[in-house]
């Protein structure tokens, strides 16, 4: 089948079988156009949560569709290619993170979205990049706190928020690899465009950016200024509904290396059309949890979105 006859295909079975499609900012354009709500983490996580369709097809990652799971446990959740995993998730074992809190009795663990059902179970609170500065910020202010997998989401709101987080030494390695000499001499190339990150880069990137923030806070920015250009600095995907939103402006994708034009994220471009309709077709590949998995690990993430509720971060 053609990608057209495909989407068509998926569309139609989606309808007959009552499939509702989360699909993350980072997937291919072609899956973005045919998912019924597409958006950052959090998002996708609050429709996980609202949603009464029996089905979710997560087009994401492995510890996204987890996440749907963990908040919507009775429905069946779908993920297109198992093996979509995420470098944070992979650096942080729930074993280890165990023993590390059994080696400061005294903090709390904050873990970002990004990690497996296991590290959730072992965290106090979740985060993502979209609310982060704001939940940290509403924690006591002499409360010690480990914060995991990601050391430059970490040193990051180290830095906003004036805390002294204890950081996991993970990275994502796609973000990680930007450097920020490739930037300033994009910046010397086009010096009217204003650069826009994601925090999960290092921080000589972030420091010769001009807005940081999550794939949604970035799209926000960049439809309520008003530049010609702007220089991007996060994942390829991204750039489609950039793209979408504001045709009349440009967009430059910062590289992370002379040999690849733009940044792709490896894992989020294991879903394709072919295997999402595979999935579609026969229900396959479903995240499965134990209840007590389930238990532990849904209660940090519900606590970040009634914070994020009561801080009026998300309705
Ligand atoms: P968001 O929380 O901004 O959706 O980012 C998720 C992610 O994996 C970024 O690399
Ligand atoms: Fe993980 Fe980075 Fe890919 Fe996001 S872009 S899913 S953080 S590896």
């Amino acid at each position: 089948m053609t990608s057209e006859e495909l989407k068509k295909e998926i569309v139609r079975i989606k309808k007959e079988k009552n499939i509702v499609i989360l699909g993350h900012y980072y997937q291919i354009d072609d899956i973005q156009e045919i998912s019924d709500y597409v958006g950052d983490s959090l998002a996708l996580a609050q429709e996980a949560q609202r949603t009464d369709a029996p089905i979710i097809v997560f087009c994401g990652v492995h510890f996204m569709a987890e996440t749907a799971k963990l908040l919507n446990p009775t429905r069946k959740v779908l993920l297109p290619d198992m093996a979509a995993s995420c470098s944070l998730a992979e650096s942080c074992s729930g074993d280890d993170l165990r023993k590390f809190k059994q080696q400061h009795p005294d903090h709390i663990v904050v873990s970002y979205v990004n990690c497996s059902a296991e590290v959730k179970a072992e965290s106090d609170l979740i985060c993502t990049s979209g609310n982060a500065e704001k939940l940290i910020n509403a924690l006591p202010a002499d409360q010690k706190i480990i914060f995991t997998p990601d050391k430059n989401l970490g040193s990051y709101i180290n830095r906003q928020t004036g805390r002294n987080m204890l950081l996991w030494n993970g990275v994502c390695t796609v973000h990680d690899a930007l450097e920020a000499e490739g930037i300033l001499k994009l910046k010397q190339t086009y010096p009217d465009a204003p650069v826009v990150a994601h925090p999960e880069c290092n921080a000589a990137v972030l420091a010769v950016s001009d807005f940081i923030g999550s794939t949604k806070a970035m799209l926000s920015y960049i439809q309520k200024t008003d530049y010609k250009r702007y220089i991007v600095a996060t994942e390829s995907g991204i750039l489609y509904e950039m793209r979408r939103n504001n045709p009349d402006k440009e967009f430059v994708a910062v590289s992370a290396g002379e040999s690849c034009a733009c940044l792709d994220c490896s894992y989020m471009k294991m879903n394709t059309l072919e295997k999402l309709y595979r999935c579609v077709c026969d229900e396959q590949p479903e995240i499965l949890l134990d209840a007590e998995l389930i238990a532990k690990a849904s209660k940090p993430i519900v606590r970040m979105l009634d914070m994020s509720k009561q801080l009026g971060i998300i309705k």
